[in-house]
């Protein structure tokens, strides 16, 4: 990774990212009229939600689906579209028939059956082209929900699977690695120092994506912008 900018703050960095997502989605809407974006959950993102749902977009014509979703109820601390709905959707008044939510609350294969077709009746093909995504990157390297040794992340093909993540014991619903890859553009928000040892190991040691899934983020045929904070990127270079 070279020529990443590092901000002061993990505020900083957030208000960096929802601009650069703010001018993607706006690109997308001028040549489009629409604007399709998969977002992360985790804590991250909370700091950019805030600073995008203040921003003046037509919310009327942007689609929200998810990177990936834990497999519990939406009512649920844990859920990602509560986090955003609390951050994002409900500050900026986002409509309803705009957030495509994975059903968490269903049997992973029936969520993901469910989340599938929402995503092929949006795009109206079978292979979608998310205008952005944003991703980020977990302590222990995973990013989106797709944890070192999956073996799913070699795999050609697929739009959506639903994982059984072990150390968690929690079931997930996450995109794969050629849904992430067509995506037009890719943001990637790393904050903290906890996220400062697999920053330095997906960018220094040898490419293996199973064992280090971030380096998904750093494939050639899929360039991604970091928006670091000087605490996580402490160990690079
Ligand atoms: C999730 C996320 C996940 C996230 C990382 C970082 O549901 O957990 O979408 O892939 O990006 O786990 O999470 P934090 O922001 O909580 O550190």
């Amino acid at each position: 990774m070279n020529e990443i900018p590092v901000y002061e703050t993990p505020a900083a960095a957030a208000a960096a990212c929802a601009e650069a997502l703010r001018s993607l989605i706006e690109a997308a809407l001028e040549e489009r009229g629409v604007a399709r974006v998969a977002v992360s959950g985790g804590s991250t993102p909370r700091l950019m939600f805030d600073a995008l749902s203040a921003m003046p977009l037509d919310w009327t014509r942007i689609d929200w689906f998810w990177v990936d979703e834990r497999c519990v109820p939406p009512t649920d601390e844990q859920s990602n579209y509560a986090m955003t709905a609390r951050h994002l959707f409900t500050p900026a008044g986002v409509p309803a028939e705009r957030i495509h939510r994975v059903r968490g609350e269903l049997p992973p294969a029936e969520a993901l059956e469910r989340y599938l077709a929402e995503i092929e009746q949006v795009f109206q093909t079978d292979f979608p082209e998310f205008d952005v995504v944003q991703l980020g990157l977990g302590a222990d390297a995973h990013t989106a929900s797709l944890f070192p040794g999956e073996p799913l992340i070699e795999e050609i093909g697929g739009v959506a699977a639903a994982v059984y993540v072990q150390k968690l014991e929690q079931w997930r619903i996450t995109l794969l690695p050629e849904t992430l890859f067509s995506a037009r553009a890719r943001l990637v928000l790393v904050t903290g120092e906890d996220k400062a040892e697999a920053l330095r190991r997906i960018t220094s040691e040898p490419l293996e994506p199973r064992r280090l899934p971030g380096q998904l983020l750093l494939s050639q045929q899929a360039l991604s912008h970091f928006f670091l904070d000087r605490a996580a990127a402490a160990g690079l270079e």
